[in-house]
């Protein structure tokens, strides 16, 4: 059977600051997919990662559907209107335009969907991360798919000997998809070149060369670039199908024990470690630090298993404690230098009209 699994993230408002949603939001927006996706979807699950809600659903409609994306769309203006009626902050805060047209992409709202002949076994992972950007999962998918020190399938199993194609996004090229394809391993060098650069370059996708099926999607919004201002950080989504012609789960989770810096945390403008966490997690300290949840499923005919948590496991206890200390050790440095991302990349206005203030100030001495 082909099916499609498409998942779709927004921030549409929290508690106490950028922190969790409510119950009552994210019952309003299971309601409204469970009221109106009867005759569209398969079978869905919600969930929350820090301040933001994602829809996961499967379905026989393909990738970019209008019917789907419209449902999710509405389901988070109804989840809205409840963070409203709380006063929860930041209510629709990733819903960027004002009417739906087409599909939610360039909406705001972060997208990810792969479209496969089922296998007679199916099992496949759903990553979701709050305070940081997409190329937060650039360097785990590098290693995962190219590095046989963190995927041993890489030489050991003959299912995945050709090595995998990367598609990688130029995020900073607004007018249309700006792409290109690398293979590993001939090519590592060039992918990792581009790979270095979480802010700009941004793996959209895997692809098995044994097989030539996806094995990766994973969202590319940059909100920055849709609002032309700070609306909030781009909080990913992806999707990974494992094991097989794919890395095994464990390969897929195993760069997760680095915690290494990706932007983010607070107010969108700083560097932080990211932080494997367990579903449903909240935002803490500094607003972070970055987090990623981990669910993973099995799909048959549609129908979804329970998610198993992926992070949730006394090994992944020993990491955040590391992590923990590693992002208490960058932010005792506060403002300066690679604590704070560069000017470029700040978030926010404020610091730009600042700076345009002082450099009027500056003199020219002979
Ligand atoms: P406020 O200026 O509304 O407090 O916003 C700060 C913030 O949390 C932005 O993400
Ligand atoms: P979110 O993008 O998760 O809303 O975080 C925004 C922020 O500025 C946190 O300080
Ligand atoms: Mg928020
Ligand atoms: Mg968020």
């Amino acid at each position: 059977m082909k099916i499609t699994l498409s998942v779709l993230k927004a921030d549409i408002g929290s508690i106490g600051g950028h922190i969790t949603p409510s119950q009552a939001l994210l019952n309003k927006v299971n309601n409204f997919i469970k009221e109106n996706g009867k005759d569209l979807i398969i079978d869905y699950f919600i969930s929350h990662t820090g301040d933001d809600v994602a829809i996961l659903c499967t379905h026989e409609r393909g990738k970019l559907d209008e019917k789907i994306h419209k449902l999710a769309w509405e389901a988070f203006l109804a989840g809205t209107d409840t963070a409203k009626k709380q006063g929860l902050y930041g209510a629709g805060q990733d819903l960027l335009k004002e009417a739906f047209s087409g599909n939610i992409k360039g909406m705001g709202p972060a997208v990810a969907e792969l479209e496969f002949d089922e296998r007679p076994n199916e099992p496949f992972l759903f990553f979701a991360a709050d305070k940081t950007e997409p190329g937060a999962y650039n360097l785990p998918f590098y290693l995962s798919f190219s590095d046989p020190m963190y995927c041993a399938g890489l030489t050991l199993s003959p299912k995945m000997n050709k090595g995998f194609t990367f598609h990688i996004m130029d995020a900073e090229y607004t007018e249309k998809d700006k792409v290109i394809e690398l293979s590993s391993p001939e090519e590592i060098y060039d992918i990792a070149a581009l790979l270095r650069d979480n802010e700009r370059y941004v793996i959209e996708s895997i692809y098995s060369r044994n097989t030539g099926n996806q094995a990766v999607a994973s969202s590319t919004t940059r909100l920055h670039n849709i609002a032309g201002k700070y609306t909030g950080k781009d909080d990913p989504v992806s999707l990974v199908r494992v094991q097989g012609e794919f890395p095994a789960t464990g390969e897929v989770l195993s760069p997760y024990q680095i915690g290494h810096f990706v932007a983010g945390f607070m107010r969108g403008s700083h560097t932080g470690p990211l932080m494997p966490c367990k579903q449903n997690t909240t935002i803490s300290y500094f607003d972070g630090p970055p987090v990623v949840t981990g669910a993973a499923f099995c799909v048959r005919e549609g129908k979804l298993t329970e998610p198993a948590d992926v992070f949730d496991h006394p090994f992944w206890d020993h990491v955040r404690n590391k992590i923990s200390e590693k992002a208490a050790d960058i932010r005792r440095q506060g403002f300066s230098g690679a604590a704070m991302l560069p000017y470029k990349e700040l978030e926010y206005g404020g610091i730009v009209e600042r700076l345009e203030k002082l450099d009027k100030k500056f003199k020219f001495r002979d």
